[in-house]
């Protein structure tokens, strides 16, 4: 927002706050008030949905406080909002508890505008409450005609000499036009095919990098919108961009690993720049700068950028003054213009942009033999920020790494061909140089630097921390140490990985948006933050990439080659446990944040994933006849990098199925769509059924016997030693809801006698993992849950965090103190979040935070309070309705339970004790408070309450 009229809009907003504060004192309404507007999940944001959906938090002093109904007002100006004057829409009082999803209904939306809205609602008793401050969203360029701008570039592929790597230089680009007259409002949409940053007057626009991100770039590309009122003035403007080649035409994967027969250059071989900046004067005038043939083009400093194999930076070869007006261009040629391009679809972003979300500092600067090592103290994706002096010509080098050898130096095998290095070469400045490379990123926490003459100090080395900024949504806390370590552990493997797509692992040359590791992980990442942006991004990422044959891949972004197989091999198109991420990850936006536009959005595509599995599943080879083969899809990765025995992976498709089955089942019902909702209830008992007469015993353990597998005699691909009777087989078919209810119990006993007789440890490995606390859990088993939870022996994750670990690791081995770094020559990340997936079941199990109706307009505190040794759980989730709480302490006299509950919600509260007796509310006998409603007792364990918004605290006598 310019600072004229940010100004204009903050005075604005206080006097506002000034009328409703009068307004209140008179009438005095209900202190209902709508706070945190967003339009699709932002703040004052861009946005180019011809519906956008609306959404605020409520704040109310009122306990049990709801809304009935709301207004919303948008206009076209400030002024016209403040008289409440919706020339845009007045939506009139609806009735309606709806507080987020709401969709936009009034005039069709202009491009390139911006549009001021405010809502207010009623209260429980029908009394409106103030109207909120005003907040205003602006619209990109909605049609593909708004786009003046030509797609231009500067091939300079020739100049890349790189033997190893093909690495080309950073084209950058410039203009300068002269503008004249004051100038009201300018907006800048921008994209490129590959990397950009963008320059106005020589200051940098934003502060996003990896825009535009990566996406099917055959399909579509994001552009980013940015007010530049105040970067624009009178007279000569220069406009410049520096272009990378990035996801579109960089190292991709494994590619080089596996010798692909394409590593780089996927997308296209040449970056390109599309930028169109749109004027508007005071006296109305319009105008619009954008890139055309007369943009001139040059080569400068950067000698080498890619996202994995580092930037080279030649401070002597910087054009001094190139991006501000009045720089002579004249030896810089031509750009080209690529018409051909014209045709791609142009998007406004829809994810949430990375960002620098922290700055660290060194814990510690070792020299070895010449070269300096670092270390941050944390693990993490970003790059450093370095200050040096040097002469003309003088070079260091940088290389990244996550542990240290025994010996001190950094470990850099398991990065495999990513060469993640980076250059820089002194200009000289006798003031000293500062520098830190934008067009590539690491994952480390260690950095090796040579080429210096003296020791840096800790002041000089910068760790630049990066992600997609996804807002911070939980907190996480309990008295015993190595769980919050562990905690934290989880959420920097979630700020390193969500990386504009959600990433396998940061670090080595993979990056990948493998669909297992993201549909294990969602839900957890939900609890961290606001990812409603982020996935809503990456499920269009997904559904583009969806194979002909309707199975979703194994990763997204999927680059396919001439012959449509994936570019990067891949060991398999389809794998149950990754695929389904095309059904989960939407099910999981639409259960946390009550989206069922994602739903409609991805149907289609869901649907044919759904007609695959059934066609799969029929005339398979591994089984000539029977009706169970009609339910089995088989195939795929099974229970990844499982330590214990393997689980076959038919028997987990079948069980993914039956899960589909049934989130498709809930997701038609969302939409009102009955027929596809009886559909797959229906689908899903036949699955249910097959299954537990082909894998079931008679007393309901999953079979052991090999004839149940496979090729019928137990071998899967070719090999044999697969099980059903694995903790992996019962957690899944627990958490996946294949069982019947008696079968569920017994899965229960067989599951936590398989723990005990592994000594209490887990066996498991990805697919198995994250199930295997929360089928514990559902079953009867907390105790147990507990136990595993708290384990610090290998395998486990306390295991990880005993050993330094500040991330989660890839393999429960990643590292052992007896065989160091075994699996490193293959792949061994330190950074991977899949075995974090347990975040998940410490909101919802140890903190008991569940969602019941989507988006948690009515949801369930059910902590699991144990005798485990833990006294204390505290956690907090920021819900699109707002703030939940839930706290609980237990000493040897009396549990304390302290719940809130945000306003327009109500929560399902579970006290663990029998007898109400015991128990008192906010002071007062639970039986006698007004505020909350006690339920009938389903359960002898609990006391069952309900309740409305506010805080409440419960304390039970535990030895009543
Ligand atoms: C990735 C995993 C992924 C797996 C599937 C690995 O290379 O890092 O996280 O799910 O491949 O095969």
């Amino acid at each position: 927002m310019p600072t004229s009229l940010s100004k204009a809009f903050r005075a604005f907003v206080k006097l506002s706050f000034i009328c409703c504060l009068f307004v209140f004192a008179v009438q005095a309404q209900s202190d209902l008030r709508p706070l945190h507007l967003r339009v699709e999940y932002k703040t004052n944001a861009f946005v180019d949905a011809a519906r956008p959906r609306f959404s605020w938090e409520l704040q109310s002093a009122v306990p049990n406080q709801v809304q009935t109904a709301r207004q919303i007002l948008v206009a076209g100006s400030v002024t016209l909002l403040s008289n409440e004057k919706a020339d845009i829409w007045n939506s009139g009082k609806v009735l309606s508890g709806a507080v987020n999803q709401v969709e936009y209904a009034g005039k069709a939306l202009a491009s390139n505008k911006t549009y001021y809205w405010k809502v207010r609602s009623w209260d429980k008793n029908g009394k409106a409450g103030p109207w909120s401050e005003p907040a205003y969203f602006s619209t990109g360029l909605l049609q593909q005609s708004d786009w003046k701008a030509e797609w231009i570039g500067y091939d300079v592929n020739a100049l890349s000499v790189n033997k190893n790597y093909h690495l080309p230089p950073c084209p950058y680009l410039r203009k300068e036009t002269a503008i004249n007259g004051t100038i009201k409002k300018a907006n800048l949409y921008v994209t490129a095919l590959g990397l950009y940053e963008f320059y106005i007057n020589g200051r940098r626009v934003g502060d996003d990098y990896f825009a535009p991100g990566w996406t099917d770039y055959n399909k579509r590309v994001y552009y980013s919108a940015y007010d530049v009122t105040g970067d624009l003035k009178n007279g000569k403007n220069a406009f410049g961009a520096i272009l990378s080649t990035g996801w579109y035409a960089g190292y991709l994967g494994y590619a080089l690993l596996v010798g692909s027969p394409v590593t780089h250059s996927f997308y296209g071989k040449v970056p390109l720049l599309k930028a169109q900046i749109e004027i508007e004067y005071n006296n109305g005038k319009k105008e619009l700068i954008y890139t055309d043939a007369s943009w001139k083009a040059a080569t400068g400093a950067i000698l080498e950028a890619d996202i994995l194999n580092g930037e080279t930076y030649n401070a002597d070869l910087e054009p001094e003054g190139w991006k501000r007006a009045g720089f002579d261009d004249a030896a810089w040629k031509q750009v080209q213009t690529y018409p051909a391009k014209a045709a791609l679809p142009l998007q406004l972003y829809p994810g949430n942009p990375v960002k620098i979300i922290e700055e660290i500092t060194p814990v510690s600067i070792k020299e070895k033999s010449g070269k300096y090592i670092v270390d941050m103290g944390q693990n993490f994706s970003g790059v450093v920020r370095l200050k040096a002096k040097g002469k003309k010509g003088d070079t260091i080098v940088i290389k990244y790494g996550e542990m240290l050898h025994l010996d001190g130096n950094v470990m850099t095998e398991n990065l495999r061909k990513a060469r993640a290095t980076d250059t820089y070469i002194f200009k000289g400045d006798a003031n000293g140089e500062t520098w830190m490379p934008r067009f590539t990123y690491h994952g480390f926490q260690y950095v090796e630097i040579n080429g210096l003459k003296t020791k840096p100090a800790v002041k000089d080395i910068t760790g630049i921390v990066m992600s997609s900024a996804t807002p911070v949504a939980g907190r996480f806390e309990t008295d015993n140490e190595m769980l919050n370590r562990l905690y934290k552990n989880i959420v920097w493997t979630q700020r390193s990985n969500y990386f504009d797509i959600p990433t396998d692992c940061p670090q080595r040359d993979e990056r990948l948006g493998w669909t297992g590791d993201a549909q294990i992980y969602m839900r957890s990442a939900a609890f961290n933050s606001d990812i409603a942006a982020f996935h809503t991004k990456w499920i269009t990422d997904l559904n583009d990439a969806q194979w002909p044959s309707g199975a979703y891949p194994v990763y997204a972004p999927l680059p396919v080659g001439a012959n449509g197989r994936a570019a990067i091999r891949s060991s398999d198109t389809f794998s149950p446990g990754w695929a389904e991420a095309g059904i989960i990850c939407p099910y999981n936006i639409y259960k946390m944040y009550g989206d069922t536009r994602i739903i409609e959005q991805s149907w289609p595509y869901m649907l044919k994933y759904m007609a695959f599995l059934e066609k799969r599943s029929k005339g398979s080879h591994y089984f000539a006849e029977g009706s169970f083969e009609d339910f089995n899809p088989k195939g795929g990765f099974g229970d990844w990098l499982s330590v214990g025995r393997k689980t076959p992976p038919d028997m987990l498709a079948t069980m993914y199925y039956n899960y589909c089955a049934l989130l498709m089942a809930e997701m038609a019902g969302a939409l009102g769509n009955t027929n596809d909702a009886d559909h797959f209830t229906d689908l899903s008992q036949k699955i249910r059924k097959a299954f537990a007469s082909h894998y079931t015993d008679a007393d309901g353990k999953l079979k052991t016997n090999a004839a149940a597998y496979g090729d019928g005699k137990g071998y899967v691909d070719g090999h044999l030693g697969f099980s059903g009777h694995t903790q992996t087989a019962y957690a899944n078919a627990v958490y996946l809801k294949i069982l019947s209810p008696e079968n569920l119990m017994k899965a229960g006993q067989y599951l936590s006698a398989l723990v005990r007789n592994n000594n209490n440890q887990l066996s498991t490995g990805f697919l198995g993992f994250k199930p295997l606390l929360p089928a514990l859990s559902a079953t009867g088993n907390s105790n147990m849950a507990y136990t595993l939870i708290q384990d610090t022996a290998y395998p486990s994750l306390g295991f990880e965090v005993v050993n330094g670990a500040t991330t989660i690791w890839e393999r429960w081995n990643s590292f052992t103190r007896d065989k160091g770094f075994e699996n490193n020559a293959g792949m061994n990340s330190f950074n991977h979040y899949a075995f974090g997936a347990v975040c998940e079941w410490m909101f919802q199990n140890m903190a008991g935070i569940q969602p019941v109706d989507a988006g948690f307009k009515t949801f369930m505190i059910k902590p699991e309070i144990t005798d485990s040794g833990i006294h204390y759980t505290s956690a907090v989730y920021h819900s699109i309705h707002g703030k939940i709480a839930a706290f609980w302490k237990k000493d040897s006299a009396s549990l304390k339970l302290q719940v809130t509950i945000p306003v327009n919600t109500r929560a399902t509260v579970y006290l663990p004790a029998a007898n109400t007796g015991a128990i008192l509310c906010n002071g007062k006998p639970v039986v006698n408070s007004t505020d909350i409603l006690l339920k009938r007792k389903k359960d002898q364990r609990y006391t069952i309450v309900e309740a409305g918004s506010g805080t409440y605290e419960f304390t039970i006598a535990l030895h009543y």
